[in-house]
């Protein structure tokens, strides 16, 4: 595995399923940094830290133990935070903590380290344009709000909770706007990025088109 792939686009565009997928597919081992970002909220809130308090924000994003399992599995300070982190709760709270520029810093360290080597599947906002801005290939996948808004809504219903349709595209609205307006590194496409619009894509297909882009790519590096 002789390259690093970053992909990049908004919330619930389905990054972590299609990293995961591919990463399996191809061998590759998937790091999923919003996680990273949902755990600083979680245990925050739990801790009852102020989701203002930048100095004690970022502090404990140094400090804490986070763990990404190859199997997707998060442990944060030893416990299994996997399903909890994806609570509406703690995306909203990701969404805040990760304007801070002291948090960034901290999550963003922990996962060059993380993927100093190649072969791994990096997904987030920022992954193609300031944690692996030499990742040999950039992916950044879009959709809808509408069409994320449904898949949200489909899963719900899956897991057996019926929701609310205007609601959801409401709260991923927000989450795009705190994302793409924030100071500290806003969600944007890298210039070297390859756009997929997924609104009209099946799952299957999205991880068909990444795998193409890989084999070409990884042509030049064999
Ligand atoms: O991908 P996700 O929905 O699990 O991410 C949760 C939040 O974390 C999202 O609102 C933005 C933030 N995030 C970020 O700022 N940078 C990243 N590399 C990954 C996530």
């Amino acid at each position: 595995m002789s390259i690093n792939v970053a992909i990049d686009g908004p919330s619930a565009s389905g990054k972590s399923t299609i990293a995961k997928l591919l990463a399996k597919k191809m061998g590759y081992v998937h790091i999923d940094t919003g996680a990273m970002y949902r755990c600083v909220a979680y245990l925050a809130i739990k801790s009852e830290i102020d989701l203002s308090d930048e100095p004690r924000l970022s502090q404990m994003a140094e400090s804490m133990d986070i763990r990404l399992t190859s199997d997707g599995k998060v442990f944060l300070n030893q416990e299994n935070v996997t399903e909890k982190i994806r609570e509406e709760e703690f995306s909203l709270g990701a969404s805040k903590v990760s304007v801070y520029a002291g948090v960034r810093k901290a999550l963003v360290a922990r996962q060059q380290r993380m993927a100093q080597d190649k072969g791994f599947i990096v997904d987030g906002r920022d992954i193609g344009t300031v944690v692996l801005p030499d990742a040999e290939v950039k992916i950044f996948q879009t959709a809808s709000v509408e069409s994320r808004a449904r898949r949200r809504f489909n899963e719900n219903l899956n897991k057996g909770v019926k929701s609310d349709f205007e609601l959801l595209k409401k709260e991923i609205e927000l989450r795009d706007f705190q994302d793409t307006n924030r100071k500290e590194s806003p969600l944007k496409k890298a210039e070297d990025a390859i756009e997929i619009d997924t609104s009209d894509l099946t799952v299957e297909q999205v991880v068909q088109k990444i795998v193409e882009i890989i084999e070409k790519r990884s042509e030049c590096y064999d």
